[in-house]
């Protein structure tokens, strides 16, 4: 299960000390931040100052803070300051035998639900935006799958180059949130824009990105395809792209959740934030979902294969000497396990909310409504991917959302509801919000 906060992992188990810093004016935002696992990176400029007082305000808040103080970073800031604020060892070096032995760079990008960059200089942009991974704090943002958060300071002039504002545009792109920066005086005695965002405005922009009406649940995702292997080189696959379910898991990320995104094989990137686990096959996918249970809500957008090979191969198939392939004669298909209908009946974990999608060629909602009962879920989520619509793989959806009435009946009695044709990044973000409505008001 994907867990933020989750109590049995090392990082809180090193804490030292809870903060009893009262001095800081967190506005609220402490539900947020209540053992909340930073790994805060301070990479090499004037605004390292504040991030000691960043350090604070998080521990204040609740936060454990795990620092990396780059090679920069301790030119301006002592590992001693960091270390004593924090109350958690600094990390620095890539390649330390006594470190590595401990606690090595993935663990230190995994063991967090939120790395934050502060100050972030135009150089660790560029090298973030490059996928350069050259000192351990670079190889650690490289390697996190968590959320990162980048709070740029620099002189205004290496701002506004081009090359910065094209590493910046890349970054945002991949999903990185940033901060800032303000304007006002720069370290050189310029004034301009290139301020670090001062910690309060740090803290607010953690509140904004993890904050959401999701905050505190979790939600398994299916999606893509499934391939089912025939012998080692073929398989029997579809022309899911995944780009519906990927986006309806980053947008549930986004609003706060604990996402579990489990998917088959596309090319799509995977959303930032979530916990992804590559499957291939119908039944691993099924085997991950039941592994990632308890659950709130469960969204299941793959295009699962119904049937598979009887018998995978071990070896490639052949054709016969006469050179006719002996493979179709005898290619025997049974049915895959159904994992929304199996999520739906589960009798000790069943999601608050079960959510499925019926991709139909005619008949949608007929279908859909029919759909529902079958597979025993909440919602379905009815779209037509008749080739003349260009679902498949494209980046629009036109959805109905086909739910089960109050009664608790469904098939005539359940609510459709015809949502306007949109993009699939702003249908999973009108799911995601439906999902924060419903499951906040059954709270
Ligand atoms: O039965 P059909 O494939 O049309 O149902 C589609 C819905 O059921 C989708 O939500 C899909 O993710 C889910 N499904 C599943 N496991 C299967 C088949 C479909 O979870 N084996």
């Amino acid at each position: 299960m994907a867990t933020r906060n989750d109590p049995n992992l090392p990082f809180e188990a090193q804490q030292i000390r809870v903060s009893t810093d009262s001095s800081w004016e967190l506005n609220g935002i402490t539900s947020v931040l209540t053992n909340l696992r930073v790994l805060l990176i301070i990479s090499g400029g004037i605004a390292a100052y504040k991030s000691l007082e960043l350090i604070r305000g998080l521990r204040a808040g609740g936060a454990h803070v795990r620092p990396i103080l780059t090679k920069g970073g301790a030119q301006f800031v002592t590992p001693l300051s960091v270390a004593s604020l924090a109350c958690e060892k600094v990390h620095s070096e890539l390649y330390s035998l006594t470190d590595e032995s401990k606690i090595d760079h993935i663990r230190l990008a995994r063991e967090v639900d939120l790395v934050v960059v502060a100050p972030a200089t135009a150089d660790i942009l560029a090298k973030m935006a490059n996928g350069i991974a050259d000192d351990l704090a670079t190889t650690v943002l490289l390697a996190t799958d968590r959320p990162i958060l980048v709070a740029p300071a620099m002189n205004s002039r290496m701002w506004d180059n081009a090359a910065t504002r094209r590493n910046l545009a890349h970054l945002q792109g991949d999903g990185v949130m940033t901060v800032g920066p303000a304007h006002g005086e720069l370290a050189e005695g310029e004034i301009g824009l290139g301020r670090m965002a001062e910690p309060a405005q740090i803290l607010a922009a953690i509140d904004n990105a993890l904050g959401g009406p999701l905050l505190g649940l979790c939600a398994i995702v299916t999606s893509g395809p499934t391939h089912e292997p025939i012998d080692p080189v073929r398989y029997i696959a579809n022309r899911s792209s995944g780009k519906q379910g990927h986006a309806i898991a980053g947008a549930c990320a986004r609003l706060g959740a604990a996402v579990t995104l489990v998917s088959g094989p596309t090319a799509e990137a995977d959303p930032p934030g979530v916990a992804m686990v590559r499957v291939e096959t119908a039944r691993d996918m099924l085997a991950a979902c039941l592994e990632a249970l308890p659950a709130d809500v469960a969204i299941c957008a793959a295009a699962v294969s119904d049937w598979r090979p009887a018998e995978a191969r071990a070896q490639k198939i052949k054709k016969d000497k006469s050179g006719a392939a002996a493979a179709p004669a005898d290619l025997k298909l049974v049915e895959n396990p159904d994992i929304l209908a199996a999520l739906a009946a589960h009798e000790n974990e069943r999601p608050r909310l079960v959510i499925g999608f019926a991709a139909e060629t005619d008949d949608v909602v007929a279908y859909a409504q029919s759909k529902l009962v079958t597979k025993g879920c909440d919602w379905i989520l009815a779209n037509d991917v008749s080739p003349e619509t260009g679902t498949f793989g494209s980046n629009h959806n036109k959805v109905h959302l086909i739910s089960v009435a109050a009664d608790g009946q469904s098939g005539d009695a359940a609510t459709v509801e015809e949502w306007a044709y949109a993009s699939k990044l702003d249908v999973a973000a009108r799911l995601a919000q439906r999902i924060a409505y419903t499951l906040g008001s059954a709270a």
